[in-house]
This record gives C-alpha cells, sequence and structure tokens, in this order.
C-alpha cells in the first residue's frame, strides 16, 4: 500500500500542476475564439442590413421609416445587445436605448475606413463593440452602423469550460490511481510469491511457476549462474580440502555419480600376455595413459576397454573377450578388442602416428596423412563404440576416453547413449589452429570430440588451442569465461586436468631401500660403486629429445672433464612404434650418436652413454629411478611427462635432482626441477654439472616441496576432478533441459 501511495501522490500532483497550468490558457483561448465569433457575426449582420437597406433606392440615402424598421428587426437578434447608427458626419442618428454613452461615432474616411471592434469592460459587464462602415452607390461614405454584443456568455461559457477541465483532471487522476494501485499490488503480490519461489529454489531447479512475474526471470538466471560461480567455488574447496585416495574416489562416484558404472576407453591395455616357452608372461605397457588411470580402475571398478596387442593376448580371455586383472589380485574387467593387422596399420601406426601424433607434439617431424588410414581410423573408432555399447550395462554410464586414437569416438557415444556421462582426455598437446589446420579431417575431428560432456588437456594453453581451434572451424558459441562450447545444442566443458600419478605409490612399499637400489643397478651394469648415475626413462620416441640429452652428456664432458669416468647416463628407451619408418629412423640416428660420444669418451670399461632399448617393468624402472643420482627428461614437447612424476614419487629418501625440459606440462607442476630448454645444450650440459655437485640439504628441499605437490595433485585427485565436474555437468544439463522446457511452455 505505502508503495502504491508512494508511486499515486507524485502522479496526482503532477496532474494538478497540468490543470494549474491549462485552466488560465482556456480562458484566454476562450475569449480569443469568442471575440473572433462576435467579429465574423457582427460583420455578417452588418452586411445583410446593408443590402436591404439600400434596396431600391439610389444609395444616396434611405428613408427614415425604412431604416427604423430594419433596425428594430435587428434588434429581436437575442444576442444583440443594442445598436447604433451614425451618418456620414459622425452623427449618432439612431441608436437604442441600451447603447452605452461610452460608445462614440469613429471618424470615417471613404479610402480607408474598414470594419473595426473592441471590448469595452464596462462595470456591468464586458461587451463586443463593433463598427461596420456603410458605403451606398459608387462606394460613397453613407454611415456607421455599430453593434453592440454582450459577451457576459463568454464568461459563463469560460467557467463551464475550467470547471469541466478540472473534473477532468480528477477524474483521469483518479482512474489512473486506481489502475495504478491495482497493478502495482498485483505484481508486487507475484514479486514476493515469484521471489519467495526463487529463494526456495524455484527457477533455478524447477521453472518458475506461470503466475510468478516476468520479469523474475532475468534474477532467475542471475541467480542460476550465481549457483553455477558457487558451484564452481565449492569444487575448488572440495577439491583441495580433500584427501585423494582410492576410497575417496569410490566414494565420490556413488555420492555424486548416480550411474557408477566406469567404462574406460583406450587403445593402449594395461596388461598385454606375451609367451615365452611354456610360460606366460603378463607385461604392463611404458604408457602415461596405463600409469594414470590403473590405480583409478583398481578404485572404482568397472571395464577398460582395449585393444588386445599381446601376442598372447587371446590365450587368457573368455568367450566374451572378458579378463579379471589385476592379474594377482583381481578388481576389474579388461575387455580387449581384436584388430586385423590392416586397421592397426590404418588407425595406430598409420592415421594416430604418423598423422595425429607428429601433428600435435612440435617436434619437427612432418605429418603424414592418408585417405585410407582416415577410412580406417573412422572405422576402428565405430567398431569400439559398438563394444562400449555393448558392454555398457546401464543407459547412463560415465565413459572415461583416453587420447587421440578416439578422436571420433565421443560422438558416436552420444549417439547411442545420450544418457552417458563422456569425459575425454587428450593426453597429448594440443597444437595452435594454423598447426592443427594441416589434418585434412579437423572438422570431423572437432565434431567427434564435441560429443563428450567434459574434454580435459593437461594444460590451459592446450585447452585455449583447443578453443580457439573449434572457434574458426565450427560454427558454435564459446563461453571463455566457463570454458564451454555449445555446438548444435549440446554443451562440452573444456578444462585443464593435469594427470598425475599413484601417490604415495603402490609399489614403493616392497621397493628395496635406496642404497640396495643403487648396488643392484650399479651390479646389474658392471658399474663401479662410485660412478655417478643419470638415468632417463622414455619411450623410444622422436618427441623425447634423447638425443639432445646425449648431446648435452657430451658437452658436460667437454665442460667439466672431471666427469669423465665418474658420471654415467643410462637411457631406458622401451621399443615404441618400431613399424614406422620415421621411428626406425630416429632409432638408427639415436644409436649411432651414443656409439659416437661413447667411442670419443671411452677409457677402460667407462662409458657415458648406457641405453637400453628392451621393455622394463614398472618394479624395475622404480629401481632405477632409487639408484640415480639425478633424473633427465628432455622432451621436445609433451602434455604431461609422468617420468617426471615418477622419479619425485619414488625419492621417498627426499635425494636426487630431476632435470627437466621447459616442454614438458610436468614443468608447471613441478618447478623446483631444475627447468632446461632441452634445444639448448649448453644449458643442459650446466644442468647435468649443477645436479652432479648439488648440496644434499638443497636436494632434499627441492625433492620435500615437489613431493608436497604429488601427495596433493594425485591420480586420484585428476580423475576425481573430472568426476565432480562431470556431476556438475549433468546435474546442469538436467536443469537446462527442465528450463528450456519451460521457457517453450511460457508465453513470449
Ligand atoms: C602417449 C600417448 C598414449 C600412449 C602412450 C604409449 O603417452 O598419449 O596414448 O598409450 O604414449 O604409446 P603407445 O603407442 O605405445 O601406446
Amino acid at each position: 500500500m505505502r508503495l502504491s501511495l508512494r508511486f499515486v501522490l507524485p502522479l496526482l500532483i503532477v496532474l494538478g500542476l497540468i490543470a494549474y497550468a491549462v485552466v488560465p490558457l482556456t480562458d484566454r483561448l476562450m475569449t480569443q475564439w469568442s471575440i473572433k465569433d462576435l467579429d465574423l457575426r457582427s460583420r455578417a449582420i452588418a452586411s445583410a442590413t446593408e443590402t436591404s437597406l439600400f434596396e431600391g433606392t439610389t444609395g444616396q440615402s434611405v428613408p427614415r421609416a425604412r431604416m427604423q424598421s430594419i433596425l428594430d428587426r435587428m434588434m429581436q437578434d437575442e444576442r444583440l445587445y443594442a445598436l447604433g447608427f451614425c451618418n456620414a458626419r459622425q452623427a449618432l442618428t439612431y441608436r437604442t436605448d441600451k447603447l452605452p454613452g461610452e460608445v462614440t461615432c469613429q471618424p470615417q474616411d471613404a479610402e480607408t475606413s474598414a470594419f473595426k471592434s473592441e471590448v469595452l469592460e464596462l462595470s456591468k459587464g464586458p461587451l463586443h463593440v463593433s463598427y461596420y462602415p456603410l458605403r451606398g452607390s459608387g462606394g460613397v461614405m453613407f454611415g456607421e452602423m455599430i453593434l453592440v454584443h454582450d459577451m457576459s456568455f463568454v464568461r459563463t461559457r469560460s467557467e463551464s469550460t475550467k470547471q469541466y477541465i478540472v473534473y477532468f483532471f480528477i477524474f483521469m487522476g483518479a482512474i489512473i490511481a486506481i489502475v495504478t494501485v491495482v497493478v502495482a499490488q498485483l505484481s508486487w503480490r507475484g514479486w514476493v510469491s515469484g521471489t519467495r519461489a526463487l529463494l526456495h529454489g524455484e527457477g533455478l531447479f524447477r521453472p518458475l511457476s506461470p503466475g510468478a512475474a516476468p520479469e523474475l526471470r532475468p534474477i532467475a538466471r542471475d541467480l542460476r549462474n550465481l549457483v553455477r560461480d558457487l558451484e564452481t567455488g565449492r569444487r575448488f574447496r572440495d577439491d583441495s580440502q580433500t584427501d585423494w585416495t582410492p576410497r575417496t574416489l569410490k566414494e565420490l562416484l556413488h555420492k555424486e555419480l548416480a550411474g557408477d558404472e566406469v567404462i574406460v576407453v583406450s587403445n593402449r591395455e594395461p596388461y598385454l600376455h606375451v609367451r615365452d616357452g611354456e610360460r606366460l608372461e603378463v607385461q604392463t605397457p611404458a604408457s602415461g595413459v596405463v600409469t594414470a588411470l590403473e590405480p583409478i580402475m583398481r578404485a572404482c571398478s568397472g571395464t577398460w576397454i582395449a585393444h588386445g596387442g599381446g601376442p598372447a593376448d587371446r590365450e587368457v580371455v573368455d568367450a566374451k573377450d572378458h579378463l579379471q586383472i589385476p592379474p594377482d589380485h583381481p578388481r576389474y574387467t579388461l575387455r580387449r578388442v581384436w584388430l586385423t593387422e590392416e586397421e592397426e596399420n590404418g588407425y595406430y601406426y598409420g592415421f594416430s602416428n604418423e598423422g595425429l601424433w607428429p601433428l600435435c607434439h612440435i617436434a619437427h617431424v612432418r605429418p603424414i596423412f592418408r585417405s585410407s588410414d582416415w577410412e580406417t581410423y573412422q572405422r576402428v573408432n565405430e567398431k569400439f563404440a559398438r563394444i562400449v555399447v555393448e558392454e555398457a550395462k546401464t543407459e547412463d554410464p560415465v565413459i572415461l576416453v583416453q587420447d587421440y586414437h578416439f578422436a571420433l569416438l565421443p560422438r558416436l557415444l552420444r549417439q547411442r547413449l545420450p544418457k552417458a556421462t563422456i569425459i575425454t582426455f587428450w593426453h597429448i598437446p594440443w597444437p595452435n589452429p594454423e598447426a592443427f589446420s594441416i589434418c585434412p579431417w579437423t572438422k570431423e575431428i572437432l565434431n567427434g570430440l564435441l560429443g563428450s560432456s567434459i574434454l580435459g588437456f593437461h594444460t590451459r594453453f592446450h585447452c585455449n588451442n583447443f578453443l580457439d581451434t573449434v572457434e574458426r572451424v565450427l560454427e558454435c558459441r564459446i563461453d571463455r569465461e566457463h570454458s564451454t562450447i555449445s555446438f548444435r545444442g549440446e554443451r562440452t566443458m573444456v578444462n585443464r586436468y593435469p594427470i598425475s600419478i599413484e601417490f604415495p605409490g603402490r609399489l614403493l612399499r616392497q621397493a628395496k631401500s635406496v642404497e640396495e637400489a643403487h648396488k643392484a643397478i650399479h651390479t646389474r651394469y658392471d658399474l663401479p660403486p662410485d660412478r655417478l648415475l643419470g638415468v632417463g626413462v622414455d619411450r623410444f620416441d622422436y618427441t623425447k629429445g634423447i638425443a639432445e640429452k646425449f648431446l648435452a652428456v657430451e658437452r658436460l664432458l667437454e665442460l667439466h672433464p672431471e666427469w669423465i669416468g665418474r658420471f654415467s647416463f643410462l637411457q631406458i628407451a622401451a621399443p615404441s612404434r618400431t613399424r614406422i619408418d620415421q621411428y626406425q629412423r630416429f632409432q638408427l640416428e639415436v644409436r649411432e650418436l651414443r656409439d659416437r660420444i661413447n667411442q670419443r669418451f671411452r677409457s677402460g670399461t667407462y662409458e657415458p652413454i648406457l641405453l637400453q632399448t628392451s621393455h622394463y617393468e614398472p618394479e624395475d624402472v622404480l629401481e632405477h629411478y632409487r639408484a640415480a643420482e639425478l633424473c633427465f627428461v628432455g622432451s621436445l614437447h609433451d602434455g604431461m611427462n609422468l617420468v617426471a612424476k615418477e622419479f619425485v614419487a619414488a625419492r621417498d629418501d627426499e635425494q636426487g635432482v630431476l632435470i627437466l625440459s621447459q616442454f614438458t606440462g610436468a614443468s608447471r607442476d613441478l618447478p623446483e626441477a631444475l627447468i632446461v630448454n632441452p634445444y639448448h645444450t649448453d644449458e643442459c650440459a650446466e644442468a647435468i654439472h649443477d645436479a652432479l655437485t648439488m648440496p644434499s640439504a638443497e636436494q632434499r628441499d627441492r625433492m620435500r616441496n615437489m613431493r608436497g605437490i604429488l601427495h596433493d595433485f594425485n591420480t586420484y585427485r585428476w580423475a576425481g576432478r573430472m568426476l565432480i565436474d562431470a556431476a556438475r555437468v549433468r546435474a546442469r544439463n538436467r536443469f537446462l533441459d527442465r528450463v528450456a522446457m519451460y521457457d517453450l511452455l511460457s508465453p513470449p
């Protein structure tokens, strides 16, 4: 009510002011109009009288009797107050009784005299007096007629008009006030109930009721954004306050995601089988994907679908190509997918590793794109899509799609399992739009990836490169603030999730002490106990900077010859993609380089570089990490690089130095490493020297910090953050569906 009054009072004041200004104006106008009317009227009467006055005469004189009778007739007009007649000599020769004494004859002139009028304000009221010159024949001045009208009717008329205007404004004010009060009351009620509804979550999680004020819709939208921001805030709070363990991850899956079915799809399987005579052996492939995901699958169970690439893989699966793993303590199911040689050549060696791999890594190796490989790549992605659907027990599983081998899979799955939560993680870098557009099927790849609910990269830089590529190639809406892409009515969240490792590591519990590991490794490679050791652990791949590391060792020995005979660098290079020409050429070059450098500095049994090109199991690799003084990760370009993190995790003695390429994602997470540019040979040589001479206390400080980071950001947290976001995306999509429904139903 108070609100209404606050609105109505000013309105009434404004109306009053308008009325106050309008009334005198009306008065003046009324008087002017009336004078004009009386002028016309007087002229008309006088002119008619003039005609009858001179009718039948010479126009020089009028008989007195006739004049008297005409003037008498004129006086019958009620509105005429008085009449007078002046002759040519300006003598008032005729007058009615009421003609006021103030009215006198006007001087006349044959040429200039014309009709005149004036208003006389007399005590009895205003009078309109007009003087009409009468001309006889030949235009001779004959005299002048005086017509007097009573103007009191003007005042009466003006008074009534004024009254009418005042009533009109009062009436208008009343109507407007009533309408305003009613509308204000109704809309206030709508606001109150609408706001109440909003505060109860209506409009956020349920559509606003149709009775709610429409102007609340933008507020509902703002509140939704607020909730979203709060959610994001909560996510980070939860994220940093949680101690991330297998149990946390499991709980999260059950609590946040209704469907606790998890399906992982990757090309590389977590365990592969090889036959050694009578014995079946299990191997763990050298792959960052496997390192990060295996602990997660142990925690969450579910199904891991991957290419069965081991030579003895078929021997151990059941009729449905299933196998329970890990072999010693089964926790989840591995579904092996068989590929023909032609499929493997086109999809894995061809499109994935001769095309996308060099395309995404800036390692100066030209990517090769063949149409036949692309066709096979599409077919294999479809094959995996069919198998995922076959394996899914629910309609809304959480599917974790891994890497560049499956760029088309998210879209294929979205079509087949629309309710699934699809989290795709791109483990390798994503280059800038110019570089990526080299790929002839850029559009198809982007469309495929945008079937994901969430798309993850290791670094913000790669996320931005992806957004830029999408922006340039596809017609879509990109929300950079929330890092989402809306494409063809679907939304994909693009986020940074730096991958990590299991920390504390499972294997560390059974690992040999650092001293034992040192002894074991030195014995194994026939090294004297005082030989200082650097290790490198990589797949034998041109992106890993293996040659650059060897050149750095050579330069170290040139710059600091005191290390000759005292330091060796042991490079483990796990065989990889050896069917590809580029890999064969590269591996040959690296061997030649090793030989050249060893030849140069060899003395007795001393060799500065040891190159091991066979497969090492994780326990074995761990032993190398623990035996070395330093670990050198020299990637020319790498999404993350988990070797760096594995080395830090392996050193619970807080000793050892990590030399890390600035072109790895890991260099952002581990700034206490000695960060180097692998192309800068002298800098790398000095870094090795610094590592070998670093005081133990400094090593401890650096290690301690890096281990702290790994403790907080382990692989459970990596997966956990994606799952939390997936839960949010699911909830938000459900909510947006409802809002869209409401917008459809409600009138515009
Ligand atoms: C990189 C890729 C992984 C791949 C791994 C090993 O880390 O991102 O997807 O599994 O290399 O490569 P491979 O070709 O042997 O599976």
